[in-house]
């Protein structure tokens, strides 16, 4: 028996996105969003949805430019005060997060230090639907700490220890354990 819950955003897993930028003057700032993930493959791309009150989308509309970084469990206390407090309110949000930001080499905004990995964008459209305006940004380059990758030189997972949202109880998870493998499982029931 399903029971009709109505249009409600429950997607999962939904990841916790840090989405740096600068200001007009130069200051970082990072941003919390749970709406958001990869959106196209070729060219890679991202996309954002930012409400318009947002420091951070105000950024963006100056530089044109975002980082992407995923922050693991142990950063959750930062990751969450970086989504409840405003740059617009507290001009020194970064610094009181007590993380640590260097230029990007590759597009007009910061490479959070502390954070595991990092995409690097520049914004290829942007557009309003509803309560949120729709930023898709081209990804230019991807940074990861050498402590994150495999044997492969891939990410590993269960190393980065990503964040994930429960966009019903408003909680954060980790992800849990593998269960297949993609492009590979299905084809046993191929013919
Ligand atoms: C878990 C979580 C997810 C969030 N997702 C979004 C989002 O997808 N889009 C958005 O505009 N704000 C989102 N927010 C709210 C912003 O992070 C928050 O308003 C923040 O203070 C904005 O900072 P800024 O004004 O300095 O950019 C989220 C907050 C949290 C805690």
């Amino acid at each position: 028996m399903k029971r009709s819950l109505g249009a409600r955003r429950f997607l999962y897993p939904l990841p916790v996105l840090m989405v740096g930028t600068y200001d007009e003057n130069g200051r970082p700032d990072v941003c919390n969003v749970g709406w958001g993930g990869i959106c196209c493959s070729e060219p890679p791309c991202v996309m954002l949805g930012l409400h318009p009150s947002r420091q951070t989308l105000a950024n963006i509309r100056k530089t044109q430019a975002f980082t992407v970084s995923i922050p693991s469990a142990s950063q959750e206390v930062v990751a969450d005060y970086l989504g409840c407090v405003t740059a617009k309110v507290t001009p020194d949000k970064f610094e009181k997060s007590g993380l640590h930001a260097a230029p990007s080499e590759c597009v007009n905004a910061p490479v959070i230090e502390e954070f595991k990995l990092t995409l690097e964008c520049k914004v290829v459209k942007m557009e309003q639907f509803g309560s949120h305006i729709q930023v898709m940004g081209q990804i230019m380059n991807t940074l990861a700490d050498e402590e994150i990758l495999n044997e492969e030189g891939g990410v590993d997972i269960a190393k980065l220890d990503p964040i994930l949202v429960d966009p019903s109880a408003d909680t954060y998870h980790r992800v849990g354990e593998c269960v297949g493998k993609i492009f590979h499982d299905g084809l046993a029931m191929k013919e």
